[in-house]
């Protein structure tokens, strides 16, 4: 599927906004997949393709998680905006016909992440976070690693998630907790 294809269609299902950042995120998906050695044009494509469904509203994610087996934790119904990952990638491969499961599995873990990441993942996991029009504290910070080293990157980046959800006072996903615990043991912390 060409890229200009892809693009018309997601001008068509989501708003300037997020189909603004989705430009934005397939650029900085390109830049950290030559750096870290990931395939350009499908981190290109899964960085375009990361939001297909961010403007469903959640009580569609929820119905379409549940019929399609995409709960992967009882807290997601609490924060089912998070959905839009796994029922994203779900969609992407029924309306698109794009089958790589790199790409897939890349799209379906860029909210909460996952204890065991591709170097793909964890390139679109950043490319959303990092893109130019992020400006949460730290981002600039978050930048800097992101161009040296891709680790540190994803638990710079999970530590950020997690101050935020606190410091809102919200929900934690277990999984992004665990993501984290295994990134740092795998990286010599503890
Ligand atoms: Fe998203
Ligand atoms: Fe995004």
């Amino acid at each position: 599927m060409k890229s200009e294809d892809v693009k018309g269609i997601l001008q068509r299902r989501m708003g300037v906004e997020h189909y603004a950042h989705s430009l934005r995120v397939e650029l900085a998906a390109r830049d950290l997949a030559v750096r870290y050695g990931a395939d350009v044009e499908r981190a290109a494509l899964a960085g375009l393709l990361h939001d297909y469904a961010r403007d469903l509203p959640e009580e569609q994610l929820k119905e379409m998680a549940i019929a399609n087996n995409l709960i992967s934790h009882p807290v997601d119904f609490l924060l089912p905006v998070l959905l839009h990952a796994p029922v994203g990638a779900y969609l992407v491969s029924r309306d698109l016909g794009i089958l790589d499961q790199e790409i897939l599995d890349a799209i379906a873990r860029h909210t909460i992440g996952n204890p065991t990441m591709s170097v793909m993942e964890k390139v679109i996991f950043l490319a959303d976070m990092i893109e130019p029009g992020r400006s949460f504290p730290g981002a600039d910070d978050l930048r800097r690693t992101a161009e040296q080293d891709l680790d540190k990157a994803m638990l710079a980046a999970f530590d950020s998630a997690l101050s935020y959800v606190i410091s809102r006072g919200s929900l934690i996903h277990p999984v992004t907790v665990e993501a984290r615990n295994n990134l740092l043991q795998q990286i010599g912390g503890r």
